[in-house]
């Protein structure tokens, strides 16, 4: 029984089991050694509570790529931010709490602060510029402003394209990937931490590669709809 486990016990089981350990507000390394039952009865924690989040972060909410690809453009949009806002506000804090806690934290400590600055500046200029920009053109495609000129006139010299291919080049995680690669991990909280950033990885390639192999086209080829339907009208006025 889970219950009769220590805290260490648990995370060794599976490491992404500290991070419900960690939304429930348990530092798992705080006290490795003390059973989860005990833990339960000191913090007033509801046993039901516990599996069930357990049960959350185990389940696996990942989109098939088909699935995506089938999404309307505006819904895609959502669904990315939906992402960037678990990224930020659930996967990022539990790295960086668990990299604070690190003795050897050197490298990381220096690494981190400035990928977590990137990487939060990749996300905003995202939502702020391309996004808005694709959200015009998918509200002009269904005529739902009237003059989508002028709401297109303050990007100015912006260009979906070269988004495209600047997105297609970047790759935040490269120097703290070689780092994680390299650091041997002492204990069971560094295990964790490079767990977690690896598993970060995988999902920001994941992420990476439905904007770049599914936003990024939808959007290239409705930008090319909607000016020539814009065209298309200035010509006849
Ligand atoms: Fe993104
Ligand atoms: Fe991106």
């Amino acid at each position: 029984m889970v219950f009769e486990k220590t805290l260490a016990e648990i995370v060794d089981e599976n490491y992404v089991y500290a991070r419900a350990l960690h939304y429930l507000g348990i530092s798992f390394f705080e006290e490795p050694n003390k059973a989860l039952s005990e833990i339960c009865k000191e913090r007033g924690l509801n046993r039901e509570k516990v599996i069930k989040s357990f049960y959350l972060f185990d389940g696996c909410s990942r989109l098939s790529f088909n699935e995506i690809k089938s999404y309307p453009i505006d819904l895609l949009v959502e669904y990315l931010k939906h992402s960037h806002h678990l990224f930020i506000k659930d996967k990022l804090p539990f790295i960086i709490h668990l990299a604070e806690n690190c003795e050897e934290k050197q490298e990381i400590q220096k690494l981190l602060p400035e990928f977590v600055e990137d990487f939060i500046r990749h996300i905003y200029d995202e939502e702020d510029s391309v996004f808005k920009y694709v959200q015009i053109l998918d509200k002009s495609s269904k005529g739902v402003i009237s003059n989508p000129i002028s709401q297109l006139l303050p990007f100015g010299n912006f260009s979906l394209a070269h988004e495209f291919e600047h997105h297609r080049e970047d790759d935040e995680m490269r120097a703290i990937r070689s780092l994680i690669e390299a650091f041997e991990p002492k204990s069971l909280k560094e295990r964790v931490l490079v767990q977690e950033v690896k598993a970060f990885d995988r999902e920001m390639l994941y992420h990476a590669a439905i904007e770049n192999e599914i936003f990024f086209p939808k959007a290239l080829k409705l930008e090319e709809e909607v000016y020539s339907l814009l065209r298309k009208k200035s010509s006849l006025n």
